[in-house]
């Protein structure tokens, strides 16, 4: 091995707080999702408590989850995300609906990758993990045996336990349609301005 000259040796601490995180040779990498998939999830944010589907359907261009709060009167609350960037979040029991323009499409099925720093192997609830985290965003648990997604952590706090995870499940186009009341009479949607505030499920905007 050369040993480095001094302005070597200094040129190298001058670069190294500029170099990403190295990713090793031969780390793992994330499995990309499958284009559709039904996952079922329990959720925990601080303490506050929720069941979630997600319909992920990427040939489709949309991206649907439904959560129901702890006993929440007026469960289910939808956030059906489309691709051309329009997200609404809709509670049927108020006939509620607000909608967003998030300015960017529903996450890539590899929206994981780029970026991803693989963590090593750790144990989320008994399944043996690969684990990865994305710009202080979201910590990833991956089944090292199935490739299955196990666990996620959010920066928020929000932590989602995968319980179920269908690969090929596609969700009838009907209950992707936003309701009525989402929509102005003359067809419109009621659309606020993108203003950062964005109550995705994963925040489009971060990634
Ligand atoms: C949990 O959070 C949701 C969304 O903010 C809220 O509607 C619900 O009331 C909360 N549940 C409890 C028990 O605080
Ligand atoms: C996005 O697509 C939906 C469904 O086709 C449509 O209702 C909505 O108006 C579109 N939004 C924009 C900004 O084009």
């Amino acid at each position: 091995m050369t040993p480095l000259t001094p302005a070597a040796f200094l040129l190298l601490l001058l670069c190294l707080p500029e170099a990403p995180p190295a990713a090793a040779a031969g780390d793992p990498t994330p499995t990309p999702w499958p284009p559709q998939f039904h996952a079922t999830m329990v959720m925990d944010y601080h303490g506050n408590m929720s069941i979630a589907d997600l319909w992920y359907d990427w040939p489709g261009g949309r991206n649907l989850h439904v959560i129901r709060y702890q006993l929440a009167d007026d469960a289910p609350y939808f956030d059906n995300e489309w691709n051309n960037g329009t997200s609404f979040f809709y509670t049927p029991a108020r006939r509620s609906c607000r909608s967003a323009a998030v300015g960017v499409g529903i996450l890539r099925p590899d929206w994981l990758l780029p970026g991803a720093v693989y963590l090593g192997r750790r144990d989320a609830g008994g399944f043996d993990c690969h684990v990865w985290a994305k710009a202080d965003f979201i910590t990833y648990y991956e089944d090292v045996k199935t490739k299955r997604p196990v666990k996620w952590v959010f920066y928020t706090g929000r932590i989602a336990y995968v319980m179920n995870f269908e690969v090929g499940a596609v969700l009838e186009d009907a209950a992707w349609q936003a309701p009525e009341y989402c929509f102005n009479k003359d067809g419109g949607t009621i659309t606020e301005a993108a203003d950062g505030h964005d109550d995705s499920f994963i925040p489009r905007n971060v990634l």
